[in-house]
């Protein structure tokens, strides 16, 4: 199992650095196009193979995508990342042209590869990936919802005071400050719905706390997270190589599923060896389906800056 991770930043190096400790594949390439700096970031990954028990051999290169030939998940982790009191969508100006001449690069070299884009605004960025790649849609997937998810069981977690492990939710919708649809009518702290333990009022304010949690760490680190969005590629990306059938929040083109078309939003995904195995449609109350709306209408608008 080979994997190919574009883009040595922090985001990048997170994801390669934990797909190599879980040790699910074979080879991981890290590439980017500042010289030395993928070999560098391999290097010293690399170096704590013996103290963290993994075989998988990480491997930097600098912009050379020959290396990247064969991989069965490529991941688009390059461009610029937001700045405190900047929203992601303000990215696509130099984001859009990286993923697009990253795409077109990865599948020439890699033609069966499975593409998950983390690359903001991730929404339109997916999009692009399609209109782009030429790959199938169910091999490309647009990560957003797992991060945005674990954020979720945290807030709920921090609100409850119980253990994360007690705690499961779903974010579905936009991968923005405002498009964001956390479930708290079905998030469930050990099967039981979360409503019972905490007021609808504290629920609110876990849907609020989710909803700003990258911007709530972009103003305190002076740029975008990179462990939990590393951590969240990883798992998805574990998810396709060792074909597990596990649900994430993904941003997927729409096709009539959720009443919606020619969209890339985050829904309920089976992952496997196919990339999306089964696009998962729930039931939704109006409430959120309006915001489920109100979410595309946001993406819509972004997407209609994009130039093909
Ligand atoms: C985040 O929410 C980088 O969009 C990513 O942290």
């Amino acid at each position: 199992m080979k994997v190919t991770v574009v883009g040595a930043g922090a985001v990048g190096a997170s994801c390669a650095e934990y797909i190599a400790i879980k040790d699910f594949a074979s080879e991981v390439v890290l590439l980017d196009i500042k010289e030395g700096f993928a070999e560098g970031k391999a290097m010293d990954l690399m170096q704590t193979a013996s103290l963290n028990g993994f075989d998988t051999k990480i491997t930097g290169v600098t912009n050379d995508y020959s290396k990247t030939a064969a991989s069965d998940v490529c991941v688009i982790t390059s461009g610029i990342p937001r700045k405190p009191g900047m929203t992601r969508e303000e990215l696509i100006g130099i984001n859009a042209g990286i993923v697009k001449d990253v795409s077109a690069q990865l599948v020439k070299h890699s033609p069966n590869t499975i593409l998950i884009v983390v690359s903001n605004p991730m929404d339109t960025m997916a999009y692009l990936a399609h209109k782009v790649s030429g790959l199938p849609e169910n091999r490309i997937i647009g990560m957003g919802g797992a991060l945005d998810s674990a954020r979720f069981k945290y807030r709920l977690a921090e609100a409850l005071g119980a253990p994360i492990s007690d705690v499961d939710g779903m974010v579905i919708g936009g991968h923005s400050d405002t498009g964001m649809v956390p479930l708290t009518r079905l998030a469930t702290r050990n099967s039981i719905p979360v409503s019972k333990f905490i007021s609808q009022e504290r629920l609110n304010q876990v849907k609020e706390d989710t909803k700003v949690g990258g911007a709530t760490l972009t103003k305190l680190l002076g740029t975008s997270a990179w462990y939990a969005p590393g951590a969240a590629v990883s798992a998805m990306v574990q998810a396709i190589a060792c074909d597990q059938k596990k649900m994430f929040p993904c941003s997927v083109m729409l096709n009539g599923a959720y009443g919606m078309k020619d969209i890339c939003l985050g829904v309920p995904v089976i992952l496997g060896k196919n990339g999306i195995e089964e696009i998962v449609e729930i039931e939704l109350n109006e409430e959120e389906k309006n915001h489920m709306r109100e979410s595309a209408d946001g993406v819509r608008k972004v997407n209609a800056l994009l130039k093909f």
